[in-house]
C-alpha cells in the first residue's frame, strides 16, 4: 500500500506525494468535512457541520505522523484532525477523476436468443446459496435480464425468491398483479392482445426499476414472449444517427397514466434517453401504450416524431430481439429502466395464461449486490 511521502501546501488545497509516484489534491473545507471524527460511531451520519467553519479553513499545522497519518491542525475550531493513508488513498477524488469510465453493462442483441441459458439461473441455486443470489444480481445489473428457471408454480411463491433481495415495490395494481385477460381491463395487459415492446409505468417520476413475471401457467395458443436492450439499441444510435440521439437524449416526451379505475392523474415528463454523470445509459423510456399527447415546442415537434419513430422501429428490430416462450416455473426477470418487454397476442380460448407480476426498485438490486460482494 501506499504511503504519504511529501506534503505541499497550496492556497484551496494540500497536495499529497505518494510513494508510488501519484499525486492527490485534497482540497481544505472537503478535507475538515472527512474528519473521521466528523461522524457518530453508531448512526455513521455527519455530526459536524461544515457551515461552522468558514470558507477560508485551512492547516494551520500539517505532517505525517509516526504513524504514517496526515496529522492537520485547523486555523479554525481548535481543532486536529488524523487521516489514515489508506481511507485518503481510496477516497482520491484526484485519481479517481483521471481514471476512464467502464461501464459495468454487457449490451446484448438477437444472437442472446441462442445462448438463452447463459441468462437462466435455477431457482434452488438463488434460494439455497449467496453464490446463486450474486449469479441472479449479476445478471440483473450487468445484462439487464434473466429466467429463473424451475421456480414453483403456486400463486405469490415468487416472494421466496425475490425476498433474497429485498422487499417489492407496491404499486396500485398490487403485489403481485396478475397479468390474466379480463373484462373491461384497465391496462392492456390484461387482454389478449399483443404488447409491443414496451416498459411498464413510465409516468412514474421513477418508473420501477426492475420487473419480474412469474409464469404460473401458460397453455394458450400464443402468449410468446420478446425482449430488447434498449441500452444496445441507443448505443447503436450514439454511435451512428447522432442528431437522432441528441434529440433522444435532450427533449422530454410526455407520458400518462391511463388506467381508467384510477382517481388520480399521474403523468411525467422525461427524455426517451438519459444518460449517467459518466455519459452511461441510465434509462430508457419508451412505451407506445401511455405515451401522452406530446407538448414539445412546434419548432422541434417534427424532429422529435421521427425520432421518436426511428427508435421504436429499432426496439423492434429483429437484429436486437430475442423472443422466448415462458415455461410455468420461469421468473422472467428484467431492468425495467433498461429491457422493453413484449408478448404476441393468445388464443384464451385454447388454453390458460396466468402470469403474476413483481417490481422492486434499482437501489435494492445494486444495493445488495454490493454488498454481497464487499
Ligand atoms: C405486463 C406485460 C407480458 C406478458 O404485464 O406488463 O408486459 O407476457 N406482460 O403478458
Ligand atoms: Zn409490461
Amino acid at each position: 500500500m501506499a504511503s504519504i511521502s511529501k506534503l505541499e501546501k497550496n492556497s484551496s488545497y494540500l497536495k499529497v506525494l505518494w510513494s508510488d509516484g501519484e499525486e492527490s489534491k485534497f482540497n481544505y473545507m472537503w478535507l475538515r468535512d472527512n474528519c473521521p471524527s466528523a461522524h457518530d460511531k453508531d448512526s455513521r451520519h455527519r455530526m459536524f457541520n461544515i457551515l461552522e467553519v468558514s470558507q477560508n479553513i485551512n492547516p494551520k499545522k500539517y505532517l505525517v505522523n509516526n504513524e504514517g497519518q496526515l496529522e492537520i491542525e485547523w486555523s479554525e475550531g481548535d481543532h486536529k484532525s488524523y487521516y489514515d493513508p489508506k481511507w485518503l488513498r481510496e477516497n482520491c477524488y484526484t485519481l479517481k477523476n483521471k481514471k476512464e469510465y467502464i461501464s459495468p453493462y454487457e449490451l446484448w442483441d438477437c444472437s442472446l436468443e441462442k445462448n438463452i441459458n447463459s441468462i437462466s439461473i435455477e431457482h434452488e441455486e438463488i434460494v439455497s446459496s449467496d453464490e446463486g443470489l450474486i449469479k441472479w444480481l449479476e445478471l440483473l445489473h450487468f445484462k439487464g435480464i434473466s429466467i429463473v428457471k424451475n421456480a414453483p408454480t403456486e400463486k405469490k411463491s415468487a416472494f421466496k425468491v425475490l425476498n433474497r433481495i429485498s422487499h417489492t415495490r407496491e404499486t396500485f395494481f398490487n403485489t403481485p398483479f396478475e397479468v390474466i385477460n379480463i373484462p373491461k381491463p384497465n391496462n392492456s395487459a390484461y387482454t389478449a392482445h399483443a404488447l409491443r415492446n414496451h416498459m411498464d409505468l413510465p409516468w412514474f417520476e421513477l418508473p420501477p426499476g426492475y420487473q419480474f413475471l412469474h409464469c404460473l401457467i401458460n397453455a394458450s395458443k400464443g402468449g410468446d414472449s420478446s425482449a430488447i436492450d434498449g441500452f444496445a439499441v441507443a448505443d447503436y444510435l450514439r454511435k451512428n444517427e447522432k442528431e437522432i440521439f441528441e434529440t433522444l437524449v435532450s427533449v422530454p416526451l410526455k407520458f400518462r397514466d391511463k388506467d381508467y379505475t384510477q382517481d388520480s392523474y399521474r403523468s411525467f415528463h422525461a427524455p426517451a434517453i438519459s444518460l449517467t454523470k459518466d455519459q452511461d445509459f441510465h434509462d430508457i423510456r419508451f412505451s407506445v401504450a401511455t405515451m401522452d399527447a406530446l407538448d414539445c415546442h412546434p419548432d422541434v415537434m417534427d424532429k422529435v416524431y421521427k425520432a421518436h419513430h426511428r427508435f421504436g422501429n429499432l426496439l423492434h428490430d429483429d437484429k436486437f430481439q430475442i423472443n422466448f416462450r415462458l415455461e410455468p416455473g420461469d421468473i422472467f426477470s428484467f431492468n425495467n429502466r433498461r429491457v422493453l418487454h413484449g408478448r404476441t397476442a393468445f388464443d384464451p380460448s385454447s388454453g390458460h395464461r396466468h402470469l403474476q407480476g413483481y417490481y422492486m426498485d434499482r437501489d435494492e438490486i445494486i444495493g445488495r449486490l454490493n454488498f454481497l460482494k464487499k
